[in-house]
């Protein structure tokens, strides 16, 4: 494939043509906040809008994982306009997140933290009304814990569940209802659930754990 170059923050980068901007940002260590892309995702969500950039010669920042690189494409992550639109994301999904990270398995792993600290957002942000769900946690797995009350959402475990897993997770409801459940809402100890643990692997926050275990 064609390589191109381009520039991100006054940083000349390489990447490859047509590949997403997120992802040749992340290879060349510009952090872009992200939490629903997956590399192995070709069809990108874009459902959480925290990977807002701006694109020399655009009239509104983009999401990065959307956008595909261009030979000459000068790209700042730091503008005021796509640094407004990414806190006032977070800070949306912090208003539904129970936050008490001491008692969190995913604690300094979590990509809430993460963001939180690049983009100068406080975990406890007041700026929207807190409205937690507390939803019962499922607890039936021999190996995974699932607190729905910590989701964000972003869909990456529904995903990888159908793509390497068996395709037990998926979305019901809608708006503030909104939530990733197995088949008929059965407890994840009592689904097809083939104990891959890929659903852990790409969850970004602590909704699904490994028992007894830090996240990695
Ligand atoms: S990573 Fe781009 S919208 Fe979620």
């Amino acid at each position: 494939m064609k390589t191109i170059s381009l520039t991100i923050d006054d940083k000349k980068i390489a990447a490859r043509e047509g590949e997403n901007l997120l992802w040749a940002a992340l290879d060349n260590g510009i952090y872009i906040p992200n939490l629903c892309a997956l590399r192995d995702k070709s069809e990108p969500s874009a459902s959480c809008r925290l990977c807002f950039v701006e694109v020399e010669g655009y009239s509104q920042p983009v999401t990065a994982c959307t956008e595909p690189v261009r030979e000459g494409m000068v790209v700042n992550t730091k503008g005021a306009k796509a640094l407004r639109l990414a806190r006032a994301g977070l800070e949306l999904l912090l208003a539904s997140h129970p936050v008490d990270c001491a008692h969190c398995l995913a604690n300094r792993s979590c990509e809430l933290q993460k963001i939180a600290a690049h983009l100068r957002i406080r975990l406890k942000s007041k700026h929207f009304r807190k409205i937690l769900r507390e939803l019962p946690i499922d607890d039936s797995h021999p190996q995974i814990t699932y607190d729905p009350n910590k989701c964000v959402l972003c869909g990456r475990c529904v995903w990888m569940c159908r793509y390497k897993g068996a395709g037990v997770l998926g979305f019901a409801h809608r708006g503030f209802e909104r939530v990733v459940t197995t088949f008929g809402d059965e407890p994840l100890g009592e689904s097809k659930c083939l104990d891959c643990g890929e659903c852990v692997s790409v969850c970004p926050t602590g909704a699904l754990v490994f028992k007894d275990e830090k996240k990695a």
